[in-house]
């Protein structure tokens, strides 16, 4: 891209990294976890559904849950894989079953959330490897069981905290847009 403008939201957008080393000890204010909310609360939906839930989880024993049923789920070696790389919060955005936007919905809600939370200095790591174990019976009962309306399905996930290690950039792939002009 040659000549582009600066500003802050291009900042946040050009500087944010899927954090994989959070600091597990300090969790988010409740104003900085607000702000994400909003972020996410104020994203357009199509039709202005606004079907997407948020399940808040700052439990470690349910995010360790997840992630033991997730990994019985996986087809690796077995072993419980940390999903969320320490972050003390992980928020589940479920959707309508049934609606033709909802994975859309929810990435976009997810993205505003994950800027907003890199406005504020935070890390945050989209995840999306849990949807097979929220797929699957046990998975889905549990998801109900912490708040998923019984016509949604899960849909994406965030972790959120403060970055222990930083990411380097990754590359973005070049030659990817078409002018018609
Ligand atoms: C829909 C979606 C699902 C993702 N799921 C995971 C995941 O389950 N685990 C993970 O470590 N990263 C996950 N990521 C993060 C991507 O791997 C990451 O965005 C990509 O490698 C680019 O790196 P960057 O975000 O630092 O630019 C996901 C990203 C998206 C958009």
């Amino acid at each position: 891209m040659s000549e582009t403008i600066k500003n802050p939201v291009m900042d946040a957008i050009l500087s944010r990294r899927s954090t994989r080393d959070f600091k597990r000890d300090v969790q988010l204010t409740e104003t900085e976890l607000n702000t994400i909310l909003e972020a996410g609360i104020w994203a357009p939906t199509a039709r202005n559904t606004q079907h997407i839930h948020f399940i808040v989880i700052q439990k470690p024993e349910v995010i360790a849950k997840i992630a033991e049923g997730f990994s019985k789920n996986d087809f690796n070696d077995g072993k419980i894989r940390d999903f969320v790389y320490g972050a003390p919060t992980f928020i589940m955005l479920t959707g309508k079953k049934d609606w033709k936007y909802t994975h859309i919905d929810a990435g976009i809600v997810v993205e505003n959330m994950s800027l907003a939370a890199q406005s504020l200095g935070l890390g945050s790591l989209i995840i999306g490897c849990v949807k097979d174990y929220f797929n699957t019976e046990d998975g889905r009962k549990y998801a109900v069981e912490l708040g998923m309306p019984e016509d949604h399905v899960f849909s994406i996930g965030i972790a959120l905290g403060h970055i222990a290690t930083p990411t380097p950039p990754k590359p973005r792939v070049g030659d990817r847009i078409t002018y018609i002009r």
